[in-house]
């Protein structure tokens, strides 16, 4: 976990339920880019968008140069911090990251759960995705919504992820596919 200034306010680049689901107090929010990373249904989520025994699929970042992230800043306080690392608790780890904005960029962290975490899923088919998505549910809700209204977030701000619309695409068309296969 990179250590955060003891005082300072902090950056918090948020790319997935930060951008749509803010149970946390801000200072300032600001669409932001950060560069190398690719957002991705890849982290198995045990605690908010699913259980133990079937565990959902949540967002996470994966090394990808040359390619970039859309999403939204937050300026928080330190305090902040006690919260924001209990939600991301399964698997994330807070890592220091450039935050882009129109017209410069500053020092921020981002939540990120990396390939080695015990809950991490990593790519499979999409109808296997999307049946996942359309199956379970957490404490913090089913996992059709954490991909809605990211996807529908995304698209609030002007951002087009292939990857976000292509999943939710698929959940949403699920049932469709099955009453007519093509
Ligand atoms: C984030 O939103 O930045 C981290 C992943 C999540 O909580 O969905």
């Amino acid at each position: 976990m990179i250590h955060l200034h003891p005082t300072q306010p902090t950056w918090v680049f948020g790319y997935g339920s930060l951008i749509w689901k803010q149970d946390f107090p801000y200072i300032e929010a600001r669409p932001g880019r950060i560069t190398g990373w690719a957002r991705r249904f890849w982290q198995g989520s045990h605690d908010h968008r699913g259980t133990e025994e079937d565990p959902g699929r949540v967002v996470t970042l994966v090394a990808a140069p040359g390619e970039h992230c859309d999403g939204r800043a937050f300026l928080v306080e330190p305090e902040v911090f006690e919260h924001l690392d209990h939600r991301e608790k399964n698997g994330y780890e807070r890592v220091a990251v450039e935050i882009a904005f129109e017209g410069g960029s500053v020092d921020g962290v981002v939540y990120r759960a990396s390939e080695s975490n015990e809950a991490f899923l990593g790519p499979a088919p999409m109808e296997e995705i999307a049946k996942q998505m359309n199956r379970c549910v957490g404490p913090s809700g089913s996992n059709r919504e954490y991909v809605v209204e990211l996807a529908r977030a995304l698209r609030g701000m002007g951002v087009l992820d292939g990857h976000v619309a292509e999943v939710e695409g698929w959940v949403l068309g699920l049932e469709w596919r099955h009453i007519y296969p093509i």
